[in-house]
């Protein structure tokens, strides 16, 4: 059986491939976004997933406004980098996983999810971006890729709710894959921005800091809010956030955050990455205490505790009932 193991936001802004591209991640502008990546590439590298289902948007390159798949699934063994105008960007191709993807494909199609099959598609930087954020500049991209792709370009998008829907048959037809497989889902985009209009450069800090914190804990929040709350709150472009809503479906009911950076301004754009672990199996106070010690530590960081077998073991065990609220 395959698993999924972890789960990623990511905004896509495109001017932090190019600052990645032409060795501008230390010249000041970019600094604080690109310094807090190594504990996100570390987690992870440490996770080593075999496949990342990347959820995007193709803004123009793949597709035009000729044709606007809803909702479209890579299956091809390669994924070329799209010409966006300014040329390919130098990166390694992106390499799919056939199998999984047509396994995807039937599995949520016979659920009800009317997926468009590209056996052909260049992808942007809806899906780039994150690969560079997540694995910075290597020779080959260290894991296979399922590109998704869904449409936020021409109204109407599919709602919030649609989108988690969807996520819960991903996550289905990852279980049932025949062959055993660590899965990462990212859902990228956002956070707030607009790129045109009277309200070009919208930013709302206070707005995507609650969409991270529910998207944690409280998510039915996000799910629930409609087109025009989205596009109120976060921008004509801040619509993209409803891709995150594909990740967060895929997961647990209750996950651990590992990691968060936000950080304003990258281009026009509130950058946002978060990164989530499903939470561990829940367990009873008495099984917790009757745990023996490196148990213990290895339960407490799953839960998102910092905890350590030098640590004494009677704090570890007040963190870990306390972080539980069974004290
Ligand atoms: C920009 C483009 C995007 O697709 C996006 O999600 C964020 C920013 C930009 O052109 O700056
Ligand atoms: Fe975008």
């Amino acid at each position: 059986m395959a698993k999924i193991i972890a789960g990623i936001g990511c905004s896509h802004v495109p001017a932090v491939g190019a600052a990645s591209d032409h060795g501008k991640t230390e010249d000041g502008y970019w600094t604080p976004l690109f310094a807090a990546l190594p504990a996100a590439r570390k987690w992870i590298k440490d996770l080593a997933p075999d496949v990342l289902i990347l959820v995007y948007n193709d803004h123009a390159s793949a597709f035009s406004l000729e044709l606007i798949p809803t909702f479209a699934i890579g299956v091809a063994q390669w994924f070329e980098n799209a010409d966006e105008g300014y040329g390919r960007r130098q990166i390694p191709n992106v390499e799919g996983h056939p199998e999984l993807a047509w396994h995807i494909t039937e599995s949520c199609i016979l659920d009800g999810f009317d997926l468009t099959i590209a056996n052909k598609m260049d992808v942007d930087h809806g899906c780039s971006v994150p690969l560079t954020v997540f694995f910075g500049e290597p020779a080959a991209w260290p894991v296979k890729v399922i590109p998704i792709c869904v449409n936020v370009i021409q109204y109407p998008p599919p709602t919030a709710r649609r989108c988690y829907d969807l996520g819960k048959a991903i996550r289905k037809a990852v279980e049932e894959y025949d062959g055993e497989l660590k899965v990462a889902i990212a859902g990228t985009g956002g956070m707030s921005h607009q790129l045109q209009g009277e309200r070009s450069g919208v930013i709302n800090t206070e707005f995507d800091v609650n969409y991270l914190d529910n998207l944690r804990d409280n998510n039915d929040v996000n799910r629930d809010r409609s087109h025009l709350e989205y596009i109120r709150e976060a921008g004509s472009e801040g619509i993209e956030l409803v891709m995150w809503q594909i990740m967060r479906g895929a997961m647990n009911e209750k996950v651990v955050e590992k990691f968060r950076k936000y950080h304003v301004a990258s281009s026009n754009t509130a950058f946002g990455v978060i990164c989530f672990e499903n939470a561990p199996e829940e367990k009873s106070a008495a099984e917790i205490k009757a745990m023996k010690e490196p148990v213990l530590v290895e339960y407490a960081n799953a839960l998102g505790i910092t905890a350590h077998v030098n640590d004494l073991k009677k704090d570890t065990l007040e963190k870990v009932l306390s972080k539980l609220g069974y004290s």
